[in-house]
């Protein structure tokens, strides 16, 4: 029997996870523990699954790590949102645990130095994201000259104006049901400049060598463009429990895991993103060729931003008015360890805050 970590359980892929869980798709495996951030319903989900818990919030990282080292786990998802997930992503690295990795912002911020370490342990990351877990799949039958990463476009695809948008409009998204802040990501399309940013890293392919096209109908989870010119998509119905099953399974999913495409009432559209309304992904690519801390730079404020935003302190408008003032300071240096990545997360997260209230 495999030993399964579920971090960030009570959230959206840690509930995915755990109900695949319990419909038994997922094979051998017991669940070892389970930990979240400040929700008591950790307790529940502890006593589902006779299980230890860990509340994280105010837990010093050697306290954390102490906890997962105990539970000697093979494979540990990842489901923590926002920056918070490098951490766990480094510990499960140090203790040698495999990664089923949902948490985009460990590869944006952690980069090569995460990658780089994964490898030297011998550490598995299996991308969850499913554009990631769609070219990951690709590329093992494939060669690939570019990636085409799918965008649903978020709420806002059409919208003209974008001024006066609210949270609630935002958090409304049309095809995926997530946390508030990807939701949120979603809505400006800073989640798909972070997950070009993720693609780059994890599949070594510079930014331009990859391309996004707005997919209405998320059914193509991604595309891989062979040398050719032949181009290979990943289809189905969309519902994270394929890439999650499929990650910690190691690719061995049972049979009709998600229901089949009905062929004949599928119409797949591809438009070019508007450069003009969802500014959060041109920055995303500036970021990403600038290199060096800029990346990380912009998920901090971005995260900075969009918190702001929900808590009603700025408008839609000004996430990327946040991020682009953010990144004018030099991030050209590259960190060299995860405390120093940490460290200069704050110090961009501290001048996003500042931008925040003077805006
Ligand atoms: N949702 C999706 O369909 C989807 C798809 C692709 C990728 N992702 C990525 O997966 C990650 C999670 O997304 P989500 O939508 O599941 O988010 P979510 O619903 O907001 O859940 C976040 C989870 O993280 C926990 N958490 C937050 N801070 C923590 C900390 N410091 N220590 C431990 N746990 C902490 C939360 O615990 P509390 O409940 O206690 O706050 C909660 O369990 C994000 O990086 C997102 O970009 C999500």
């Amino acid at each position: 029997m495999r030993r399964l970590l579920v971090l960030g359980a009570t959230g959206s892929i840690g509930n995915t996870c755990l109900r695949a869980y319990s419909e038994g798709l997922i094979n051998d495996t017991v669940i070892s523990g389970v930990v979240a951030g400040s929700s008591r319903r950790i307790d529940e989900l502890g006593k589902q699954f006779s299980s230890p818990v860990l509340l994280a919030s105010g837990k010093s990282r050697e306290e954390i790590m102490s906890f997962i080292s105990c539970l000697s786990p093979d494979i540990a998802l990842n489901g923590v949102s926002g920056i918070a997930g490098l951490m766990y992503t480094d510990i499960l690295i140090d203790l040698g645990i495999d990664i089923a990795l949902a948490n985009k912002e460990s590869i944006v911020l952690g980069g090569e130095y995460i990658l780089e370490k994964a490898m030297r342990k011998g550490v598995r990351i299996i991308p969850v994201d499913s554009e990631h877990s769609a070219i990951h799949n690709l590329l093992k039958g494939h060669k690939a000259e570019r990636l085409i990463i799918t965008a649903s476009g978020g709420p806002f695809v059409d919208r003209k104006d974008m001024t006066g948008i609210t949270a609630e409009e935002a958090l409304n998204h049309p095809v995926w049901k997530m946390g508030p802040k990807i939701t949120v990501d979603s809505a400006t399309l800073a989640n798909k400049a972070l997950e070009v940013i993720e693609a780059s890293y994890l599949f070594s392919f510079p930014p331009e060598r990859i391309q996004v096209t707005v997919h209405r109908q998320s059914v193509i989870h991604s595309m891989i463009e062979s040398p050719d010119g032949a181009v290979y998509a990943l289809m189905s119905n969309p519902d994270m429990t394929l890439p999650i099953v499929s990650a910690i399974n190691g690719g061995d999913v049972p049979p009709r895991l998600v229901s089949p495409l009905d062929l004949s009432s599928l119409t797949l559209t591809f438009e070019d993103w508007d450069r003009e309304r969802f500014p959060m992904l041109s920055l995303g690519f500036e970021a990403l060729r600038k290199g060096g801390f800029y990346p990380a730079a912009f998920a901090s404020a971005d995260e900075v931003a969009v918190n702001a935003f929900l808590s009603g302190e700025i408008g839609f408008t000004d996430i990327p008015r946040v991020t682009e003032r953010t990144m004018e300071e030099d991030w050209s240096l590259r960190a060299t360890s995860v405390d120093e990545i940490m460290e200069r997360a704050d110090r961009a997260a501290a001048i996003a805050e500042e931008i925040c209230r003077n805006i």
